[in-house]
């Protein structure tokens, strides 16, 4: 039987709302706290910007008084924990930002007049939770917190595993905060795994992350080295794919998107020059995969001929398939390389509605070409009155497609 505990989650974005949905399945009440006027008037309306997350479930937490959502931290003074779940980018140079998450620790420690479990579930280096979330809090507020951390692993859009059934990596800066961490996850979580510090659930994610994107570098760089050879990847990757074991898949594409892939590596690499280290694998990796949208866009020219004056529509603009985030999204650099080419450039995204100040195009005439980046379920191209439609990637739903990175026969 779990206790019924007060929890207040900071940041009600695709971690936070997760973790929401996860305590008040477990039976908590939630108190969800975000800065965003827009999210916080959303869910007060019962409604959930994140998908995979239902409105009912949202509507219900309101509905029954379980979940309060407001941009004031000043109901933190009441809860038994508190989960941090706020962005972790990286700044305008390319460096991990930790601003949001310092702001965020700074407006919860002056909540904090009782002894609290914190756990931060953001993605960041070693040493974050001890060294800086820790000591923020301990300027403001002089009570024995107990502090865990556990990495989010969640996968926006993947039906397969969710919060309950992802296996949860838990460590503490003392045993008593890392048990109390694991009793909390168990009541929505099915497996928890605890490890012996903060810095070991810290460095956990950073290798699951940079482990995904150095293999990403690697099929990206096998990609370039096959289509010069003439010998269509995807079948080589589909007959490597048959081994039972030690063989993993990764597949070649236009670039690496999203909040997490291309931006945890430099969390891992630019900690490692603290100490004097540098991962090779994540400067190579950056590299390959920096030069895919302009690899693709060449490959779209070798195919289709010059881009001078072309009406070119690129569709799919969020980082990957059904759903809408855009962030860190390939589609940008892919389209400033085709601009570069002298192309003129819309966009469609059947989940996107706007992005960097544009609308999403209609699916129409009037162009020359379209490029596919990110098919989601729900695309339709009925409409479309152009000339040939290409893909980075063979799909087999729309075997008329024109594969650019997947060379031909890749059927
Ligand atoms: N999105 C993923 O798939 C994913 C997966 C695993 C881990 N993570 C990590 O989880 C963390 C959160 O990512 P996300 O994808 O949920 O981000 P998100 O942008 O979807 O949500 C973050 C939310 O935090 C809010 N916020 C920002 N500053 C705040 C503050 N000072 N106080 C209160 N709210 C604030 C934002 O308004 C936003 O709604 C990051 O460290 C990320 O790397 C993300």
């Amino acid at each position: 039987m779990i206790k019924q505990m007060r929890v207040a989650v900071i940041g009600q974005g695709y971690v936070g709302l997760a973790i929401t949905e996860g305590a008040l399945t477990a039976g908590h009440h939630v108190i969800g706290i975000d800065i965003s006027a827009s999210v916080i008037s959303g869910l007060k309306s019962g409604k959930s910007h994140i998908e995979g997350i239902p409105d009912s479930v949202i509507g219900q937490g309101i509905n029954s008084g379980a979940l309060q959502v407001s941009d004031s931290y000043a109901q933190v003074s009441d809860v038994d924990v508190v989960v941090i779940a706020v962005p972790t980018p990286l700044n305008t140079a390319g460096s991990p930002d930790l601003s949001p998450l310092v702001s965020a620790v700074k407006s919860l420690a002056e909540f904090l007049k009782t002894p609290k479990l914190i756990i931060n579930e953001s993605t960041s280096y070693p040493g974050t939770l001890r060294e800086v979330i820790k000591p923020l809090i301990d300027k403001c507020s002089n009570q024995a917190h107990l502090y865990a951390i556990s990495p989010e692993r969640v996968d926006p859009g993947n039906r397969d595993y969710g919060v309950r059934n992802t296996p949860r990596v838990v460590g503490g800066l003392s045993d008593q905060a890392r048990d109390a961490a694991i009793a909390f996850y168990k009541g929505f979580c099915d497996e928890v795994i605890p490890v012996s510090s903060a810095e070991v659930a810290e460095s956990a994610k950073l290798f699951e992350n940079t482990f995904r994107f150095v293999n990403i570098g690697l099929v990206n760089e096998f990609a370039e080295i096959m289509s010069a050879m003439g010998i269509p990847v995807g079948e080589v990757l589909r007959a490597a794919g048959t081994k039972p074991y030690g063989f993993m898949p990764f597949h070649p594409n236009v670039g690496v998107g999203g909040h997490c892939i291309p931006v945890d590596p430099i969390y891992l690499q630019e900690r490692a020059k603290e100490f004097g280290l540098t991962s090779k694998y994540v400067s190579l990796s950056t590299e390959i995969n920096h030069r895919m949208p302009r690899y693709v866009v060449q490959r779209l020219i070798d195919e289709y001929g010059d881009l001078e004056g072309k009406r070119v529509l690129v569709v799919g603009v969020s980082f990957k398939a059904d759903i809408s985030d855009t962030r860190e999204s390939p589609a940008e650099p892919f389209i400033e390389n085709l601009k570069a080419r002298g192309a003129e450039v819309l966009w469609h995204d059947p989940l996107v509605s706007s992005w960097k100040g544009e609308s999403s195009s209609p699916v129409s005439g009037g162009y020359d070409l379209a490029v596919v980046l990110v098919a989601h379920s729900n695309l339709s191209m009925n409409g479309w009155r152009g000339g040939p439609i290409f893909t980075t990637n063979f799909n087999p739903k729309y075997p008329d497609w024109i594969p650019l990175i997947s060379v031909q026969q890749n059927k």
